[in-house]
């Protein structure tokens, strides 16, 4: 490895620089979505692999000289940002299938994330723990601030230190390095989810065991700790506050699939709810979602689930209903701007608290432009149901603030042309036509 380059940050040799082509894909600017509301959706459609576990999962690949198979991972432009940043970094990439994606990482040659990839996208802060465990050194970019809130990492970085990393903060890098990192009981200050995933990969190869305490219980992070398992990684407690990891000498490869994706489904769920009609989606599993079915029940929806699948239905009316956004297994944050569209057209007022992000309520003026009635006091949004929405043009924010859009734009009257769809792209596979094989009117205009 040429040590040189990774003190030199701020300028990434030709090599690390992405190029054109690898830059993160995504719609372009001009592209729009143009949905022709008031149809109910009826039918079946399938759910695709969970972004939130692809993402950490591809980097777990890091971790072992041998490759890892992995199956159901969702074609999206996140995961083609995180396959760029690790093919930079030397790992062999190659989609056998749609879906199917082999990662050779038997040489990591630059254990390096740059700026240009990481401020696409905040999730490239993976890549930390397992290249420190691994190569036993990394320089990544800061994340920076990103639209939904301040986002800081340092609980990422607080417990890499406490098992024994040598971390520097300079032009905007984090350099880390170690000669091993050591096992160490770690507490969380707050639940973070990618910050118990960096420190769980990291883990695995540390000199004895490492406790993380208030870790994330999401299922992602359990999915994850199934991958590294399937490595050769000795894990246990993971989907439970309290993760114990056995650190090993090395991790080998693997197959794995890929979970379902939890908030792809609340958000179809949310749609039909809102539309009325009736769907089944198939390849869900409703154990990783029940905050968000039982706060859809109670707003009016029929859902029924079996092992893999889902079906949801609504005939009687919307009704309002509280929620407040929490860690897993509570109601995610993720989810509170699809429910929001849904409330603006229940009867009564709901509440509609969130606790996790300090600035994840841009949504709420689109919704207005639409005709709903909200109030936001802080964190919270008072949702006052009105009889009708009526199609605008609106812009997207951010990746759930866009599906919220997009539930607001199939209940509303008349057309809504929602701008800046990349960042539906960023996080959803298909959308548009999944939607359409259930009945809707959308369609993509560039
Ligand atoms: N936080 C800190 N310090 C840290 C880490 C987090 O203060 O070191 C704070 C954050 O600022 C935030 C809270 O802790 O207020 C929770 O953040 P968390 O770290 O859990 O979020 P994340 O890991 O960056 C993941 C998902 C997000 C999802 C959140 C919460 C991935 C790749 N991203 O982000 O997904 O909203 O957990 O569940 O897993 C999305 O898919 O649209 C998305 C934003």
């Amino acid at each position: 490895m040429d040590t040189r380059t990774l003190d030199a940050p701020s300028a990434p040799p030709r090599a690390l620089r992405a190029p054109a082509d690898c830059a993160p894909r995504r719609a372009a600017p001009v592209d729009k979505l143009v949905i022709e509301g008031g149809r109910r959706l009826e039918g079946e459609i399938p759910v695709s692999g969970a972004k939130n576990a692809a993402l950490p999962i591809l980097c777990a690949a890091l971790l072992a000289p041998e490759p890892l198979e992995l199956t159901h991972v969702p074609r999206l432009n996140d995961v083609r940002t995180m396959r760029t940043l690790l093919s930079q970094m030397g790992v062999r990439i190659e989609e056998r299938a749609p879906g199917e994606v082999v990662l050779d990482a038997s040489r990591i040659e630059w254990p390096l994330a740059p700026y240009e990839l990481v401020k696409t996208m905040r999730a490239s802060i993976l890549v930390l723990g397992p290249l420190l465990a691994r190569s036993r050194e990394a320089r990544v970019s800061l994340p920076g601030g990103c639209a939904i809130g301040l986002r800081p990492v340092d609980q990422h970085v607080k417990g890499l230190e406490a098992m024994g990393a040598e971390i520097d903060l300079e032009h905007g890098y984090i350099g880390a390095r170690t000669t091993r990192l050591k096992g160490v009981r770690f507490v969380f200050d707050l639940v973070t989810v990618t910050g118990t995933e960096n420190l769980l990969m990291a883990a695995t190869l540390a000199e004895g065991t490492t406790v993380l305490e208030n870790a994330a219980r999401e299922p992602e992070v359990v999915d994850l700790a199934h991958c590294l398992i399937a490595m050769g990684a000795r894990i246990s407690g993971a989907g439970t506050d309290r993760i114990v990891v056995e650190g090993v000498d090395r991790l080998h490869g693997a197959k794995h699939r890929i979970m379902p994706d939890r908030i792809e489904t609340g958000t179809f769920l949310a749609a039909v709810a809102a539309t009325g009609g009736a769907a089944t989606l198939t390849g869900a599993r409703a154990a990783t979602l029940e905050a968000v079915i039982d706060k859809l029940v109670e707003a009016g929806a029929r859902i029924e689930s079996s092992a893999d699948t889902i079906r949801v239905s609504r005939d009687g009316p919307l009704v309002a209903a509280n929620l407040r956004t929490a860690p897993y297994p509570a109601f995610p944050t993720d989810m509170q701007a699809q429910f929001m569209a849904l409330a603006t057209r229940a009867e009564g007022t709901s509440v509609i608290t969130e606790t996790i992000f300090e600035n994840r309520m841009m949504h709420v003026q689109e919704l207005v432009r639409l005709g709903a009635d909200i109030e936001v006091e802080g964190s919270t949004a008072i949702v006052r149901g009105v009889p009708r929405l009526t199609g605008a043009n609106v812009m997207a924010t951010d990746l759930r603030a866009s599906a919220c859009l997009v539930i607001a734009g199939l209940v509303a009257d008349g057309a809504t042309t929602i701008d800046r769809i990349y960042h539906l792209d960023r996080g959803y596979e298909r959308l548009e036509e999944k939607l359409a094989a259930l009945g809707a009117s959308i369609s993509r205009v560039k």
